[in-house]
């Protein structure tokens, strides 16, 4: 499967060229979130929210669910983020995961998700899944796809607030960490 699970706290990031901002980035640190780094974690969500690319995230969401969150920090700058929500004793979901345009490619997408994976192995939550427009990066993170219905029904709980309900064009991903 490939996971790192110990050591996700500090990763080396590159210069790479994507095609739009070039960032010389010394060390990104993948950390949990702070009450301070809400704003940002906004402005990253909502900026690919508004292109159809992920689902949007109100500041008061944030707010209240800012203990599901890691953030991917280069020096002041929040430049990724994603989440942990639990559902049920066995279940876990990743969602909001998001990396700056100008930092993507370099494997911060991946340590955001391998952070919340070790989180939901130290809580002893064996599955977690995804539900997203990008199935190919979380099959790169080790999840493989599922059908819709084989989630159970309190996942979609909170479909209820998606501007798509009940029209939902995701994909369903699952990981098992037991396995
Ligand atoms: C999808 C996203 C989170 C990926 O972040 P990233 O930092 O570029 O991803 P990484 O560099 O860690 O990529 C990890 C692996 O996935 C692959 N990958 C990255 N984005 C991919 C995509 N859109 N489709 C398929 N594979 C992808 C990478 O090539 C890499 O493969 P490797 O392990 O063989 O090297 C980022 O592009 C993004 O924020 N997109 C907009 C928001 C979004 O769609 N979020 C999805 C979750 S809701």
């Amino acid at each position: 499967m490939g996971l790192v699970l110990e050591g996700w706290l500090l990763f080396p990031a590159g210069l790479r060229y994507n095609g739009a901002e070039v960032c010389d980035v010394g060390e990104v640190q993948i950390r949990k979130a702070r009450i301070h780094d809400v704003e940002q974690i906004h402005r990253l969500i909502n900026s690919y929210a508004a292109e159809g690319l992920m689902l949007p995230r109100s500041l008061s969401m944030l707010y209240e669910s800012l203990r599901d969150f890691v953030v991917a920090q280069d020096g002041p700058r929040v430049v990724g983020t994603g989440a942990l929500h639990i559902v049920w004793e066995d279940l876990a979901e990743v969602r909001a995961v998001a990396v700056d345009p100008a930092y993507t490619r370099r494997g911060i997408g991946k340590r955001l998700v391998e952070a919340l994976l070790a989180e939901a192995g130290e809580l002893g939550i064996p599955r977690v899944f995804a539900l997203t427009y990008q199935p190919g990066f979380f099959q790169r993170c080790g999840f493989r796809p599922i059908a819709k219905e084989e989630l159970p029904q309190k996942v979609w709980r909170d479909c209820i607030n998606c501007p798509k309900f009940p029209h939902c064009d995701e994909v369903a991903l699952i990981l098992d960490l037991r396995s």
